[in-house]
Order: C-alpha cells, then structure tokens, then sequence
C-alpha cells in the first residue's frame, strides 16, 4: 500500500491505498524494500495540496500522486538501507533504483537514516557539482532549521565555513539582505541556497558577489514565471535550478550527476561529515497532521511518517482504507469502440491505473481533433495505443483483433463500449435498424465472449458497456435496451462458469 490524496488538493483524503506493485516483476536495475520510516519533502506537500500543477512533476505526469521520494528500511535481501525514489515512498513497499539505494551505517537507527537521503542529496548536488563550492568560501543559507537547511550548514562548516551569531538572520522577511552586506562588507556571499519566494527571492539574487552561484531549490517562483533583474548577471554570477526529482529521468541520468551526487553522500557518511537530522515522527494512521505540520513551517529537521518498527519489519499493521484497480503494464487491454466518448476517457483513466498497452477499436478510424491529440499525448508519454478498425461482427474479425493485441502482450482486459443508436418507435423500426444496434453490442459481445475464452488466458476483465435503458426501458429505444440485457446475460453465463464478467448499467 501507499498513501495517495483520494481528491486531489485534500489533505484530508489522504489514504492507505492498494498499490500496483500487484504487477511489480522483478528488475536488474532496482529493488523492492520494505519501508520502515519514510520523511516528506517540499515537493510532497506542494504536488498533494495541489499548489503546483503536476504538468511540472514529470513522476505524476499521468498518474495520481503518490508522495514520498526518499525512505529508510530493508532491501529485498534483509539489508538496512536508505534511498531516494522517483515517488511513492510513504508506503509499505517502495521500488528504488539500486544507484540511488545506500547502506544504513550501523549505528544509525532506521529512524535516523530516513532523514538524510533528500537533504544531504540535495546539498551535494546543488551545491557541490552544480554550484562548484569550494573551502572557505561564503553561502547564504535560507530556513536553516529545515531539513535541507541543516543538511547544507553541516556540509558548510565541514568545508570551513564560519558560524557565528551575526551570521545568523531571519529568513520570513527581507531583513537578512542588509545582515549579509553588512557582514561582508557590500561584498555579498559566493552562494545562495535559496528556497524564497518573491520579494525574499529577490533580495537573496541581490545578496550575490561577483562570481556568485545561486542554488535554486524552490519551485514557486519558477512555476510563476517570475523575472529576475538581468542587471545582475553583470557581476559574472550564475544560476542553477535545482531538481532532485529529475534524478530519475533520463535526460539527467545521462549526466551521470545523480550517481556522482551518491558517492558524495557515501563518501559524506563513511567521513562522519553525513550525521542524521533532528526530526519529528508521525504514525501511520496520522498522514494529515503530518502533512499539515509540514505546512505550518514551524518544524526543526524532517518530517517522518513511521510505517513499521524496525525490530518488527516483517510485520505489517497498515491495512488498505480504499481499494483500487490497476492494470498491469505488461498486459494488453482491449477497447471495443475505444474512440468513442466513454472509450477515449476510459483509456485515460487505465492509462493513469498502469496500463501501457492499448487497442483502441472504431468503425470509421481517427476522426476529430481531440481524438488525435489523446493518441498524441499518450504516445508522447510512452504508452501503446494501436487504432484498429476491425468490427468483431464476425468471428474471423474478432480472432483478428485478439491476435493483434495477444502480438503486443497477453490480453488482460476486453472492455466493450461499441455502439450504434438507431431510435425510433416500434412502428418505425426496421430489420435492419435492429440489426445494426444488435450487431454492434450483442453480436460483438458474444464474438469477444467466444474468442477470448480460447485465446485470452490471462483475461482479467471482460467489462460491457450496458444501460439502465436496458432495466428501465425507453419508448424509442426497445433495440438498444435489448441489445443491452442480452449483453447482460453474456455476462451472467460466463460468470458462472468462472470468466470474468462485469456489465455496467
Ligand atoms: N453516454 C452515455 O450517457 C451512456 C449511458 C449509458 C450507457 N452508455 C454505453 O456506454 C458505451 C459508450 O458510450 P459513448 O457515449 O461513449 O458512445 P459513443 O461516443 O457513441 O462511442 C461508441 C463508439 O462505438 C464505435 N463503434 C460502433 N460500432 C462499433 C464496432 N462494431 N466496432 C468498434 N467500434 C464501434 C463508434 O465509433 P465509429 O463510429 O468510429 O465506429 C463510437 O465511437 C455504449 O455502449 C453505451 O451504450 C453510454
């Protein structure tokens, strides 16, 4: 299970939800580990309360959100580690790349541990390979009581930086501008680790001396679009935008960056340099509070949210307060009539639930704009959506699809919204209307229902389409309504010879 805003931008519908890793299979390059102790960051807060539009969280692109991208506890051979996880590390279980999961130094506690991996990361990282800081040099620190903040004076004084009391401003209003002029004499510092906003962002650009590095690691101002005075460029300073969640994208991997920001943080922990932060611990069932307290600011260190004692780690006492379904990435899913209004929206909804492998059915193929930028989207973002324009009004048809789809991966889900209206009073109505109306949901049905039985071993969902007309009646539409109850009664007989079935009203 992992934690996940039931509606969106609720603190208050946090929840202990079932997770896809009902799918996981095992991978050379990650592991699954048991969670012990997972710490909130920044960018939990800001994706579950809905502050920053998930457009700009590439790991929430297409998905819930799924908080957590940092944990201590066991890995899946028994070893006490640490690591960093694109998402969903408030959870039981967490799959984390094994460049970026770290032994637990013996006489930390799990407790501790989970308050190092994102702070310390993020300081070697943003300071260290992007902003080149060197011994001796000077840094404007920002809310040095966070987890982040102590993370980078503990790094800072280990590279023979001063701390002294005068050194020490206030970081909720401007007024640590002129404390930083005045202790440098005008020079201003050599870097600025900034997480400020407006009118403090913009003093803290200013506090820069020539040469200067300035550490993004907010993102508020960034997501505003907000203007920075070019004026100060003039002093040969740069600026680095700092994204700890792009560790796990490809366009950082390359750089090797992330690995690089790993072995600083060994080498931090085997020197001593790397010690746990304070921190303040929540239990399991306390998700809102811990969110909420997040918020206030008013915390020293880190935030944790204890999943599991370490001496019981095997032992899992959280149980799911919603169940969820997930398709598996690995498996194909069929949608008869998949272009159509329900289809294209279904497809989506899968598609945020796991699904990575879809076939979409249509009579007349690709035909509206929306259409089109869908199937671009999602083929943008990786997924596989074939566009087929067999009917399954024939057997031969249906075996075709089925065969298309078993090609990509096994099918694991049919689900079959086709459908022809031909309304109309009895009087009025055809042979042919009849037919058609039949055809494409009842005779469609009952191909699929054929053919899957055979060639769809590993069918989980065989879902149609009704409509309450189909109980209630309607006056013009006595085709439709017993297109649908026969779709229906499909389902009945396969459920009771144990398929899978489900029609919706
Ligand atoms: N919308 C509602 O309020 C509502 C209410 C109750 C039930 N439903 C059920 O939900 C399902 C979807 O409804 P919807 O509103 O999304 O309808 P829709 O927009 O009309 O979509 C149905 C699609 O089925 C396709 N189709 C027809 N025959 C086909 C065939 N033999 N093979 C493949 N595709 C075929 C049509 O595309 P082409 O023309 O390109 O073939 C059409 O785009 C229907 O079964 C409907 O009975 C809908």
């Amino acid at each position: 299970m992992f934690i996940t805003t039931v509606k969106y931008g609720e603190l208050s519908s946090l929840k202990w939800v079932e997770t896809p890793l009902t799918y996981y299979k095992p991978k050379v390059d990650a592991d699954l580990c048991t969670v012990c102790c997972a710490s909130l960051n920044f960018l939990d807060i800001v994706a579950a309360t809905g502050q920053l539009p998930l457009d700009y969280i590439p790991q929430y692109k297409n998905s819930n959100i799924y908080p957590g991208i940092e944990f201590a506890g066991y890995d899946s051979k028994g070893n006490r580690v640490m690591g960093i996880t694109p998402h969903s590390s408030l959870a039981t279980h967490t799959m984390v790349e094994l460049d970026y999961k770290i032994p637990v130094p013996k006489e930390w506690t799990i407790e501790q541990a989970a308050t190092v991996p994102v702070a310390y990361a993020t300081c070697y990282y943003g300071l260290i390979i992007r902003g080149q800081m060197k011994r001796g040099e000077s840094i404007l620190i920002h809310s040095g009581a966070g987890g982040v903040g102590l993370a980078a004076i503990t790094l800072a004084l280990s590279m023979d930086c001063e701390l002294a009391d005068n050194h020490i401003g206030n970081s909720r209003d401007t007024s640590f501008e002129r404390m930083i002029m005045k202790e440098t004499s005008g020079r201003g510092v050599d870097l600025v680790l900034n997480s400020l906003t407006g009118d403090k962002f913009q003093a803290s650009f200013r506090c820069l001396a020539y040469n200067g590095r300035f550490i993004e690691i907010g993102k508020a101002d960034l997501v505003r679009n907000a203007e920075l005075g070019m004026i100060e460029f003039l002093k040969n300073i740069s600026v680095h935008a700092i994204f700890l969640n792009y560790f796990h994208e490809d366009f950082l991997k390359k750089t090797g960056d992330g690995k690089r920001t790993m072995q600083l943080l060994k080498d931090g922990i085997a020197s001593g340099v790397v010690r746990p932060l304070p921190s303040s611990v929540f239990e399991s069932h306390q998700l809102e509070q811990s969110f909420r307290h997040m918020t206030t600011g008013k915390h020293i260190g880190k935030v944790l949210v204890k999943v599991r004692d370490e001496k019981e780690h095997n032992v899992c006492k959280i149980t799911s307060e919603v169940s969820e379904i997930y398709f598996d990435a690995h498996k194909s899913y069929i949608i008869i009539g998949g272009l159509g209004g329900f289809g294209l929206e279904l497809a989506n909804w899968m598609i945020t639930r796991g699904a990575k492998i879809l076939i979409l059915t249509s009579n007349s193929g690709i035909r509206n704009g929306y259409q089109k930028l869908r199937l671009n989207y999602w083929k943008e973002n990786g997924i596989s959506v074939i566009v087929s324009k067999e009917n399954c009004l024939t057997l031969c048809s249906t075996q075709n699809l089925i065969n298309l789809a078993n090609k990509s991966a096994p099918v694991g889900g049919i689900f079959h919204l086709a459908l022809v209206l031909r309304d109309g009073n009895l009087v009025e109505q055809t042979k042919e209307n009849f037919e058609e109306v039949c055809n494409s949901k009842y005779k469609t049905a009952l191909n699929l229902d054929k053919v899957s039985r055979e060639y769809c071993e590993l069918l989980e969902y065989f879902v149609v389409f009704s409509s309450q007309l189909c109980g209630r009646g309607n006056a013009e539409s006595s085709s439709y309504a017993m297109a649908n109850s026969a779709m229906e009664r499909i389902c009945e007989e396969r459920k009771s010879e144990g398929f899978p079935a489900v029609s919706i009203s």
